[in-house]
């Protein structure tokens, strides 16, 4: 077989959404799945989410292996994974533009004091709640990546003053950029709304504590898009509890689904919405897998790769 398989691997999300998209570009490639994998050493793509540990190492032929998101801590956390074969990851303008979507949604919402505003309708209070302009809320984008970017250039459309914070030095038109541990004390300090888009990695796990909170402007609210293991979620509800953030939305959570007895689902200051910030594209994301693959048939090196030394 000139191509060799492609394996479908733990996407958790129905096949017949991806493969349709897959086969029109690739008729030629031979696809399988976990039911039916074949011999491992025809396998030579694997397309996977949240692979069960190990798995990947099992397949000795393997040339890529394509996450289906831009965030890939499921994969790297698996200590087998084989590091000699690519891992490369959705850089996609369509997540870009739904991610962007959502940050602008959520700036809007805690800025123009929406939540308050629906707990005055549901009081049948008449009452109006004055907000500042926008080129007076500092917004602050915790992970100033290929996601951050995009939001930052919409939000400065809307005349938000920007700053973002990221592992390695940036420039950007209009953005004040932070780097390193030593660029995040002064980061949070004029962040009067957070938004984080970092990967969670060993260095960035946790790092929405108590401490961090501290930081914040008295009334600052946090919206976090990236990962659930990145919040420490009693010290947020204590943070807003105390009074000194004022809101949170929360996309992600570090057990997904959010179990029905967790105390942020009925937090009065707390927005939960179900990992749906920004979702591949099937088309897009097949579209990717097909290039590719050609690439690869061509000796080209795969795109948008994963750095295994930073994680992400
Ligand atoms: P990216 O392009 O790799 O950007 C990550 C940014 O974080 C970079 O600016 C990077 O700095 C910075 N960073 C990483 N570790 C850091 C550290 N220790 N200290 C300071 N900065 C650090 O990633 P992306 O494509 O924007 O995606 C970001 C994340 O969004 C993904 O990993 C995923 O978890 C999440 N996501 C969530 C959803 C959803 O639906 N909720 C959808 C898509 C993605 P450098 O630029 O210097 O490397
Ligand atoms: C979604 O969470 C992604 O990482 O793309």
């Amino acid at each position: 077989m000139a191509n060799g398989a492609l394996l479908f691997q733990s996407i958790g999300y129905p096949l017949e959404l991806w493969t349709p998209h897959l086969a029109r570009l690739r008729p030629d490639l031979d696809v399988r799945t976990e039911d039916n994998p074949g011999r491992a050493d025809e396998i030579h793509y694997c397309i996977a989410w949240k692979p069960k540990p190990g798995s990947l190492a099992a397949l000795p032929a393997l040339k890529v292996v394509f996450s289906m998101g831009a965030g890939v801590d499921a994969i790297v956390a698996d200590a087998t994974y084989p590091r000699h074969v690519p891992l490369s990851r959705v850089v996609d303008p369509t997540l870009s533009q739904s991610m962007t979507e959502y940050v602008v949604m959520n700036v809007l919402y805690w800025h123009r004091r929406m939540h308050d505003l629906q707990s005055l309708q549901r009081l049948r209070k008449w009452r109006q709640i004055a907000s500042p302009r926008a080129e007076q809320v500092r917004v602050g984008i915790l992970g100033f990546g290929v996601l951050g970017q995009a939001a930052a250039t919409a939000l400065k459309a809307l005349n938000y003053r920007l700053s973002g914070w990221s592992q390695t030095p940036k420039q950007a038109p209009g953005v004040t950029t932070f780097h390193g541990s030593e660029g995040l004390e002064p980061f949070l300090r004029q962040a009067d709304i957070l938004v984080c888009l970092l990967p969670l990695t060993p260095g960035t796990h946790g790092i929405l504590d108590a401490r961090l909170f501290a930081s914040l402007p008295p009334g600052a609210c946090v919206i976090n898009a990236a990962r659930g293991g990145h919040l420490v979620e009693d010290d947020l509800i204590r943070a807003l509890d105390k009074g000194h953030l004022r809101g949170a939305t929360l996309d992600v959570f570090a057990t997904e689904p959010l179990p029905e007895t967790n105390p942020l689902w009925v937090h009065p200051k707390v927005v939960v919405t179900p990992h749906s910030a920004a979702a591949t594209d099937p088309a897009a994301f097949m579209a990717h897998v097909a290039r590719t693959i050609t690439r690869v048939d061509e000796g080209l090196p795969p795109e948008n790769l994963v750095d295994f030394a930073r994680g992400y």
